[in-house]
């Protein structure tokens, strides 16, 4: 396993496979590596030869007053995990030189980039959809893997590399989750006792809306007061959106008539969470 910090090494690395016939894969992360990058590791080495992970806490997808700072950095164990599973580079981008001084460039993915979690942190997927742009052409891999966990942020990378004609397939890995059905996150560190055992309502919420689906209720409204009627039980919790949206688009659908997905974001005094549902 080889450990690159500089872009042109990276790219050497990628021609040298690329000449021997190897597929490549890309899965970029920010570290702090859980059970929910493992398998997106897992599905990367099970469709290609070479997988290359990234890890680099991205400055550009984080506001001021957000957790760019706090946010965890684990190299030493994430490189042990990395080994473990087979990744054939790890590459750690140094900030200076994926921002030098005068970068100016940013991607706006349009509406789907203001939706959910785009209204309450206004540039964070221009800054999302920047640096996987900019990891995908510096390490131009057949594929790309990313988690459902962060719906949201997945559709927009599709939306980009069919707007932006890619030719990278973009492969979405099915959200891993704790005993309780709590979603891994690195943010999850954040949460004291108390407020780790009130986000079990997250996996609860959805679960209470995808049973209503499934007896077939399909009136958005309905669902969603299912998963709000859960959250608004907790004290710790205070809801940012709950909403059902058709899953490409993520424009928000009145009635689950195509394929939509539940997405939600709350606040704990401790982090800020996301999960979401599949409704089809
Ligand atoms: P990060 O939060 O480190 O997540 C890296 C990848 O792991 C993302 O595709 C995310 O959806 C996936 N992931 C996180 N938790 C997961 C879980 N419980 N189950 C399955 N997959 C999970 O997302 C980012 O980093 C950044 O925004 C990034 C895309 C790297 C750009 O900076």
């Amino acid at each position: 396993m080889k450990i690159i910090e500089e872009i042109g090494q990276v790219k050497a690395e990628v021609q040298i496979a690329r000449s021997k016939g190897r597929r490549i894969a890309l899965v970029p992360t920010m570290g702090a590596l859980h059970a929910g990058h493992v398998e997106l590791i897992r599905e990367a080495r099970r469709r290609s030869d070479t997988v290359i992970l990234s890890i680099f806490v991205n400055p550009t997808q984080f506001a001021p007053g957000e957790d760019f700072d706090s946010y965890p950095r684990t190299l030493e164990t994430d490189i042990k995990a990395c080994r473990a599973e087979g990744v054939d580079i790890i590459f750690t981008p140094i900030a200076t030189e994926l921002y030098p001084a005068g970068f100016s460039t940013i991607i706006d993915v349009g509406e789907i980039g203001r939706r959910l979690c785009g209204a309450s942190r206004p540039g964070h997927f221009s800054g999302v959809a920047t640096i996987v742009l900019k990891l995908l052409n510096i390490t131009e891999p057949d594929l790309a893997i990313f988690g459902k966990k962060d719906f949201q942020q997945l559709s927009i990378i599709e939306q980009m590399v069919r707007d932006l004609n890619k030719g990278v397939e973009v492969v979405g890995v099915e959200t891993v989750r704790e005993l309780d059905g709590l979603a891994m996150s690195s943010r999850n560190s954040y949460l004291n006792e108390a407020e780790r055992s009130c986000a079990s309502a997250l996996p609860r919420a959805l679960g209470a809306a995808s049973e209503l689906f499934n007896s077939g209720v399909r009136d958005s409204s309905s669902v969603v007061a299912a998963a709000r009627k859960v959250l608004d039980a907790e004290s710790l919790i205070d809801v940012e959106y709950i909403k059902i949206c058709e899953v490409r688009s993520l424009e928000e659908l009145e009635t689950i008539d195509k394929k939509a997905v539940l997405a939600l974001a709350v606040k704990l005094p401790g982090a800020r969470l996301i999960d979401n549902v599949e409704l089809y």
